[in-house]
């Protein structure tokens, strides 16, 4: 199949990217390269020796979207471009809801007119916001507590409606949790543009020495250690979760979500202890007051994905932070090295 991916040299898109080719998928990228890294792109290519289309562009503009369709015979469509940032969605919410939504929605516009009706979408643990109680299952309330996780909560619903109206397209919303660690081969990985925001980009640039510190955001959480629990899951997982439900979607119609995260909560000094054993490298930390907006515990509840989907994440922790220091270890500078 030919497959479009919005945002295909960001961090969860190229490793998607490279699981597409190594199962015989034909893809064509599309990202403005705001957070993603064309590097990734020819590094794609080398590890799977296979060459794709590139487009630099943004979403945004209908009418280069319409050039791509008409240019390439595109079956399904996997919709990673967006932005991410937690914090900076509520500096610029405008600009997330512009960027998110207008985005999407000018992409389903073209889709229709194609007559390309296949679409996965990365939605986030976020739209559950505050869960009352964890596991999360995927019909548990969705309450989103900020700007970017209400653009994911939006988009999905205008999904819906649009399934609703038209009942021949298949769409798979896949609500990712914590992704981390990088591809085995330590040439692609999460890049991130300025100070990391997430806790394991912050730990490998620790580890390696471009920071002295870990601060741990707070210390009196409801959880086993007083440390915040995560559900970290390994983004070639993660990417496999979506050639599942590319699965899916071309042999279905309909609109389901589904929770990608490995079930299993750690707590940010598991992750630290764990790291630490991993890699042989020390993390120096200090425990500072809590975040803002963070929650004590956040896991998934994976059942509706390993039943329906056929998918269970394989890897563990300990992948995670082997995988994770291999590519910071050999890319101390991301792409840019
Ligand atoms: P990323 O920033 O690495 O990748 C997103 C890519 O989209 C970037 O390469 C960026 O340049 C591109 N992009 C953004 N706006 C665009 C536009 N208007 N036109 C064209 N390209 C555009 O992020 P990621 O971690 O790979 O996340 C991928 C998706 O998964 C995002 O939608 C994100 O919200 C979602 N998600 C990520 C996480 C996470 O922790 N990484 C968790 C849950 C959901
Ligand atoms: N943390 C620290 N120090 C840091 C960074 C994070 O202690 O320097 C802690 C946080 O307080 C939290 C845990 O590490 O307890 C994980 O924090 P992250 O920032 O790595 O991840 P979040 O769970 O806050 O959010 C991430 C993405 C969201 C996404 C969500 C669920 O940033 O976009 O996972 O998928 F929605």
């Amino acid at each position: 199949m030919n497959i479009l991916v919005t945002g295909g040299a960001g961090y969860i898109g190229s490793h998607t990217c490279l699981e597409l080719l190594n199962v015989g998928h034909e893809i064509v990228v599309i990202d403005n390269l705001s957070n993603g890294n064309f590097e990734a792109l020819k590094r794609i290519s080398e590890l799977t020796k296979k060459d794709f289309r590139f487009y630099q562009e943004d979403l945004l503009d209908k009418t280069t979207l319409e050039k791509i369709f008409s240019e390439n015979n595109i079956d399904a469509v996997i919709h990673f471009a967006g932005l991410k940032s937690v914090d900076e969605s509520i500096k610029i919410p405008l600009h997330y809801y512009h960027n998110n939504i207008t985005g999407t929605l000018v992409l389903c516009q073209t889709m229709k007119k194609y007559d390309v009706k296949k679409m996965i979408f990365s939605s986030s643990a976020n739209v559950y916001g505050v869960p009352k109680n964890v596991p999360i299952t995927e019909d548990s309330p969705l309450a989103p507590i900020n700007p970017y996780g209400r653009t994911k909560l939006i988009i999905e619903e205008i999904l819906r409606d649009l399934y609703v109206s038209d009942n021949s397209w298949g769409i798979v919303l896949l609500r990712y949790f914590n992704p981390i660690g990088a591809h085995e081969s330590g040439r692609i990985g999460e890049d991130p543009s300025d100070i990391p925001n997430n806790l394991m980009p912050y730990i490998t640039q620790v580890a390696v020495g471009k920071r002295d510190k870990l601060k741990v955001f707070g210390k009196d959480y409801n959880t086993h250690d007083g440390t915040g629990v995560r559900d970290y899951i390994h983004v070639v997982d993660l990417a496999k979760g979506h050639l599942k439900a590319l699965e899916m979607v071309t042999s279905t119609t309909g609109i389901d979500a589904f929770n990608l995260g490995t079930g299993i909560g750690y707590s940010v000094l598991d992750l630290i202890k764990n790291y630490e054993n991993t890699t042989s490298q020390k993390i120096p930390y200090t425990l500072t007051h809590r975040r803002p907006g963070d929650i004590d515990k956040c896991y998934a509840d994976v059942n509706k994905a390993n039943k329906k989907l056929g998918w269970k994440a394989t890897k563990n922790l300990e992948d995670m932070c082997k995988d994770s220091w291999r590519w910071q270890k050999n890319n101390p500078n991301g792409y840019e090295g």
